[in-house]
């Protein structure tokens, strides 16, 4: 109702950068280096950068186009679209599925503030092996007390921008962190592919090896484009709704996109010369960031600095991506229930952090969530997989589906055009939001409800 009083971005540069500070976060620089690194390098990163172009830019535009036109959180976007019909519930997927992330995705965030301290204390300063480093992680995820303050901590931050609102909170802070986090990437970047045999990384990460291209390269590249641009739940719809109707909503999604892939890749820039100037495997898997790279740090010249800045840069990845989840979940109670911003922000963020502590504790904390229930899983990684994997998956196939085929797709173009600005292909879009994405997309499903292999 009231979209007067729900909040604006200043302009089509705020919402780029409060967009691209939901899509950049561990995706970018935790996630898809040691995923590239685990499906062979160049290959992955080019069947990513396809996704990027075929399913992400189309999905990220479905989403904005409903964010626009209907200026609601995911639930009272379909709503207002559709009245008397099921798709509501989509919306309620997508708001939970935001709740479900957060509490998993706190829990590597609060890691990220213990590795900042680490690394200011100069605790990552001296010279550490690669199994002291392993040690010193193990020591941390599986600390009960610290991982559950860290996790606390982590929300606590989110919440106290969420609450302050669009331009007060969130443009505020994203218009502060993410020209801070570009600097540090770049400096790094020259750092790293200076380093001695710094230039073998590069060669890994952009030269094809396709005969490295298998069912879960192409399946990881998928999964990666779509939990790295946030979508599939609804953040674009929300940050979409706090669009100004002046400007060319068309140009700040590609924009968002290019932004978010281009960190991606820089951040693989950092990482992969790194590990080939000191010879570590590129495919050690999750520990990358956490263990690897400690040891990588205190080998190097002013490497105290070079981990500061990295665990800087990926706490304010994460927290403005952590921001996004909150937000989704707290536009629903303000916009459909009528809750104040503040209230939402405190109890909503609040109940996250209680969901969270079995995740918090699953990393050898509690031998419970460890391995859950006999799954021999942890209950985050679980968690990844339910709300990460099928409802990202899912959320991201019955957007398009009424996309293309219930709203319409002249109506979506409608709504992206309707500031004057045209677009450039429309038909194109139009055959990718139809068939292309729901089909690549369901494929991707099937395959991971039948080979029960997750990306
Ligand atoms: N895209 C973020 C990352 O790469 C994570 C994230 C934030 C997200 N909001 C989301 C993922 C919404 C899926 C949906 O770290």
């Amino acid at each position: 109702m009231a979209s007067a009083n729900r909040g604006q971005w200043s302009g089509k540069t705020a919402f780029i950068l409060a967009a691209a500070g939901s899509a950049i976060g561990l995706g970018n620089i935790w996630r898809f280096p040691y995923t590239a690194g685990e499906n062979g390098g160049g290959a992955f990163v080019l069947l990513y950068l396809g996704f990027v172009l075929l399913v992400g830019i189309p999905v990220i535009l479905a989403e904005l186009a409903i964010g626009r036109k209907t200026e609601k959180n995911p639930v009272g976007a379909f709503k207002a679209l559709v009245p008397d019909s099921l798709w509501p519930y989509l919306g309620g997927l997508g708001v939970a599925t935001g709740f479900g992330i957060l509490a998993f995705y706190a829990v590597l965030a609060g890691w990220t503030l213990s590795y900042l301290y680490g690394a200011v204390t100069g605790i990552y300063g001296g010279v550490m092996t690669a199994a002291e480093s392993q040690a010193l992680f193990e020591h941390l995820i599986g600390d009960p007390t610290l991982t559950i303050i860290l996790t606390g901590a982590f929300i606590l931050l989110t919440i106290l921008v969420v609450r302050k609102g669009v331009s007060g909170g969130i443009e505020l802070t994203t218009k502060i962190l993410m020209p801070v986090l570009l600097v540090i990437l770049l400096i790094l970047a020259v750092r790293s592919v200076t380093l001695p045999g710094g230039m073998d990384g590069l060669v890994y990460l952009f030269k094809p090896d396709f005969s490295k291209i298998n069912g879960v390269v192409i399946m990881s590249a998928l999964g990666q484009a779509l939990f790295s641009l946030s979508l599939g739940m609804g953040a674009m719809i929300t940050y979409g709704s706090y669009f100004p109707k002046t400007e060319n909503i068309f140009q700040a999604g590609i924009a968002v996109a290019l932004f978010d892939t281009l960190i991606a890749v820089l951040a693989g820039i950092i990482i992969f010369p790194a590990l080939f100037s000191v010879g570590v495997a590129p495919d050690s898997g999750p520990g990358l960031v956490f263990v690897v790279l400690p040891s990588i740090f205190g080998s190097l010249p002013a490497g105290q600095l070079f981990a500061i800045a990295f665990y800087a840069l990926l706490s304010i990845a994460a927290l403005t991506s952590t921001i996004s989840l909150l937000e989704v979940v707290v536009a629903y109670f303000v916009d459909e229930k009528g809750w104040t911003r503040n209230k939402a922000s405190w109890l909503l963020g609040s109940l996250c952090f209680v969901l969270a502590v079995p995740s918090a504790l699953s990393s050898g904390g509690a031998a419970m969530f460890t391995d859950f229930l006999g799954t021999g899983m942890d209950f985050l990684s679980i968690n990844n997989i339910i709300w990460g994997n099928y409802s990202l998956s899912i959320g991201a196939i019955m957007l398009c589906v009424f996309v293309g085929w219930k709203w319409g797709i002249p109506a979506a173009l409608e709504s992206l055009e309707s500031s004057g600005h045209k677009l450039p292909s429309s038909k194109g879009l139009g055959i990718l939001i139809k068939y292309v994405c729901p089909v690549a997309v369901g494929i991707v499903l099937v395959y991971i409800v039948v080979t029960q292999q997750y990306f």
